[in-house]
């Protein structure tokens, strides 16, 4: 069986895209499982940058198929939109699957993450309002719109109307805003999505059963993180799926069994976007520095980063909760230039050492960070292909890690390039 899993394993934003689009270049299969365009993954083709939100990483891999899961939110104006950044004839449409049961984003989901956030105040969870999470309530509250749904005009139509009279009483008695939603415009609306996206759409379970029964190579692209997993994350501070490994059974509709190797997208510091503690965090120049040398800023909102040394407490709960068989330890050229290099082993908090990452976010808060210290490296090394190349110091930050976190780290990534990767290990080959 040759099936990878990737799967960020830190707060999102590792670089999963950039890995992806590397192993896509070996894939006949790309599954994106859970979350949707609340994602934003970068690839760097030829010098030229794509930001993809929903349609999976492996779009530039002219052979492989890109499968839209049962897991994900689907905002089918997202997606139509996503599509246009493509020049003709660089996308093979034919090889686009949308699952029939992934659920869909309709505009008050959007409207209803917007005035939820506005009513938490300053206990907001700092979303991407991208309607992520109203679109997940809706689908465990057993009311929400499948694909399959949208391809029916009038199941489409009876299950709209009953969500249009349900989500106006929302606004007006929860919110006191005017009834917001008309039936007949957002109707119409989709309805000229259904009609672009129908070529798409497909049962994608039997797809990737089939592939990875016929020993093909099948990549699941993890979105977010795993500190943003509804369950292993830094609730409430998270999103409203399950980004880690388990997550992809489910949102890809496959056996467990069926995952053979799990890749942890790590990267060489820490960064979140939105709120909730964060023990390493350095709210100082060190932080600005990283922000700057990385670009660390939110692919979807334009946010800035917020940026911190290496949490070895949080990615070794993370090998663990996802079970990695192997890490890509990503913008390690970040890190050029500092003198000194902090690692994060274990949490203090009042007179108890802590090496579990803790379920409580008060706990969380009172943490303080002990660190080891490293000797950092001054040389350019956005060019090296090979692991022995890489100055003294950089080996031994990544060597340091990879016996802290007991996994081996098979790529090591100096740069978004595709071509900036050393592979110390072929992950499909493993
Ligand atoms: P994702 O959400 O996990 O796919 O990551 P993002 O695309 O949101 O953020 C990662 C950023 O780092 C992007 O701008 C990438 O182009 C960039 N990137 C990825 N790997 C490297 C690397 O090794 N070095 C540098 N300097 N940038 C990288
Ligand atoms: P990728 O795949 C980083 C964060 C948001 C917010 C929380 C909930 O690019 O790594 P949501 O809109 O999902 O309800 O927001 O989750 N978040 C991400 N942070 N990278 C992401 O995706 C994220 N997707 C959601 O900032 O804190
Ligand atoms: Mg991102």
């Amino acid at each position: 069986m040759k099936t990878v899993a990737v799967v960020g394993s830190q707060w999102g934003d590792e670089g999963k895209g950039k890995v992806i689009d590397f192993l896509a270049t070996q894939s006949d299969v790309v599954i994106r499982a859970q979350g949707g365009n609340n994602a934003g993954h970068t690839l760097v083709v030829d010098g030229k940058k794509y930001a993809l939100r929903l349609i999976p990483s492996g779009i530039l891999n002219p052979e492989a198929v890109n499968v839209i899961g049962n897991g994900i939110v689907f905002d089918p104006k997202g997606f139509l939109k996503e599509l246009e950044n493509f020049e003709e004839g660089q996308v093979h449409h034919d090889k686009i699957k949308i699952s029939d049961r992934a659920h869909v984003i309709m505009p008050y989901h959007k409207e209803l993450d917007a005035l939820s956030e506005e009513a938490r105040g300053d206990q907001k969870i700092g979303t991407t309002k991208n309607g992520i999470g109203p679109c997940y309530m809706d689908k465990t509250e057993r009311s929400g719109i499948r694909i399959c749904d949208l391809m029916d005009k009038d199941i489409f139509k009876k299950k709209l109307s009953a969500q249009i009279i349900a989500k106006n009483k929302i606004v007006k008695n929860i919110y006191g805003k005017e009834e917001l939603f008309d039936f007949e415009t957002i109707y119409n609306e989709y309805l000229g999505y259904a009609d672009k996206i129908r070529r798409y759409v497909d049962d994608t379970t039997v797809i990737v059963y089939d592939a990875i029964k016929e020993g093909k190579k099948v990549l699941f692209e993890g979105a977010q993180g795993t500190f943003l997993d509804l369950d292993l994350g830094t609730y409430p501070y998270v999103t409203s799926s399950h980004p880690i490994s388990g997550g992809f059974a489910v949102g890809a509709g496959i056996g467990p069994n069926m995952i053979k190797d799990v890749v942890g997208i790590v990267k060489a510091y820490t960064t979140r976007v939105g709120e909730g503690p964060f023990v390493t965090e350095q709210d100082n120049e060190i932080g600005e520095t990283i922000r700057k040398n990385g670009h660390e800023f939110g692919v979807v909102t334009g946010r800035p980063r917020r940026c911190g040394w290496f949490d070895a407490v949080m990615v070794s709960y993370a090998a663990r909760v996802n079970g990695l068989t192997s890490i890509a330890f990503m913008l390690l050229d970040v890190l050029t230039g500092f003198d000194k290099l902090r690692i994060c082993t274990a949490y203090k908090m009042g007179d108890k050492i802590i090496k579990n990452f803790p379920a409580s976010l008060d706990d969380l808060a009172k943490c303080e960070p002990i660190y080891e210290e490293l000797d950092g490296w001054n040389e350019d090394i956005t060019g090296v292909t090979d692991f022995d190349e890489l100055p003294e110091n950089a080996k031994n930050y990544v060597r340091r890690i990879e016996e802290l976190i007991g996994v081996s780290v098979d790529i090591v990534s100096v740069g978004p390039g595709r071509l900036q990767t050393i592979v110390r290990r072929n992950i499909f080959e493993k």
